[in-house]
């Protein structure tokens, strides 16, 4: 028998480069295709081991090109499409919310036109529960399917348009889609611009911490492994047309992040260094995931093992994140954060 094709967008990516590795190593009757621009964000070192696998293939390619795209979907006949490429960090989206609305919601919609031409059977697309908004601090709140979209960054709005326009081509053209809106992840090729890699490697470092404000702002943590079993699910027990929310139960403030990095690194609480709060930040994220643990799902990971395995991981990878510091990084850093950093 023939194998399924599966393209996954945005696989030298985060998430998505975990998403590869986990598909790859579990189901060798599948083909993965990862279809990436690599951009800043992108690298294909994380995939080296993986060069030789017959079940692998790498397309170079932009979401939004849709003459690229079209030719691409009428040449492979894929089965699914699993979509994560996107411009994903908040801070990027606030300076230049341009590339966002292009890659984001017109990439998607590229997309969604190939994948109906083609007769894909099942299109899985990766959003966020930053579309929902922003939570108040009673603990008793939390985001569900329910809760209605209200982006408030250029990053969040980008999107929830783009998950408008799935649900739009499943009422309108019956695609079988779903839509998966996870917490905030964390693991093994995090690009250190996010809190987790950026305070690993600075406190390893020695060098001072940026926390926004006054470090009370709240996210929901989630490992990336428990987030990719999680998106393997969906993509073949979800129901045509859902929505499925993706959360562990680990709220953190950003402040105890920090200092669970410092402490475990055995540096010192003099390296936080309060700096002017992101414009527009969402005070708290935290998901209810009981419609996906009835599908079937649950977390491996608490917050406690799995930060202490991803600081691990860190300290034995230091040449990965060494060589994106040493780049274009440099200037984003600067550009980013006061001369005195
Ligand atoms: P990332 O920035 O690490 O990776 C994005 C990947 O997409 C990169 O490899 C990049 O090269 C690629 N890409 C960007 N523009 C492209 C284009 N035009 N064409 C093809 N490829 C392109 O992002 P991530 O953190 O891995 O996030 C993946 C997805 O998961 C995103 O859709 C994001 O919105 C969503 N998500 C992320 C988190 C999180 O905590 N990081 C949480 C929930 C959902
Ligand atoms: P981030 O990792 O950018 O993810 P998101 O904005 O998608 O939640 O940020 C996580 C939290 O950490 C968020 O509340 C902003 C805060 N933060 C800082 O305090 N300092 C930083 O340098 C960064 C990058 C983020």
């Amino acid at each position: 028998m023939k194998n399924k094709k599966i393209l996954v967008t945005g696989g030298a990516g985060f998430i998505g480069g975990n998403f590869v590795q986990h598909m790859v190593k579990k189901y060798t009757e599948y083909d993965i295709y990862n279809l990436d621009l690599l951009t800043y964000a992108g690298d294909l070192t994380k995939h080296n081991d993986f060069e030789e696998k017959k079940n692998y293939h790498f397309i170079k390619a932009d979401i939004a090109n849709r003459k690229a795209i079209m030719e691409l979907f009428e040449k492979e006949k894929f089965d699914f499409v699993v979509h994560f490429a996107a411009e994903s960090h908040v801070d990027r989206s606030i300076t230049n919310p341009e590339i966002f609305v292009v890659t984001n919601v017109l990439g998607t919609q590229v997309l969604l036109d190939a994948a109906r031409e083609h007769g894909i059977t099942k299109f899985v697309h990766v959003s966020t529960d930053e579309v929902y908004g922003e939570l108040d601090f009673n603990p008793e709140t939390f985001f569900t399917e329910q809760t209605p979209l209200q982006p408030n960054s250029p990053y969040s709005a980008s999107k929830a348009s783009s998950d408008m326009l799935v649900s739009a081509y499943y009422e309108t053209y019956n695609l079988p889609i779903n839509i998966t809106r996870c917490s905030n992840n964390y693991g093994p090729y995090h690009f250190p611009e996010k809190l987790i890699p950026l305070t690993i490697s600075r406190v390893f470092n020695d060098q001072k911490v940026p926390v926004y404000g006054d470090g009370k702002n709240i996210r929901d943590w989630l490992h990336v492994k428990d987030h990719c079993t999680a998106i393997d699910l969906v993509l073949h027990e979800g129901l045509d047309g859902e929505v499925y929310n993706v959360g562990g139960h680990n709220e953190r403030t950003n402040l105890e992040v920090v200092k669970t990095i410092i402490n475990t690194l055995g540096k010192s609480e003099d390296l936080i260094e309060f700096v002017e709060d992101r414009l527009g930040h969402d005070k708290r994220y935290a998901i209810d995931p009981t419609k996906l643990e009835k599908l079937g799902w649950k977390p491996t990971y608490n917050f406690e093992t799995g930060i202490a395995q991803t600081i691990q991981w860190y300290l034995d990878n230091k040449q990965w994140w060494e060589q994106i510091l040493s780049g274009e990084y440099q200037k984003y850093f600067k550009e980013q954060y006061s001369s005195e950093f």
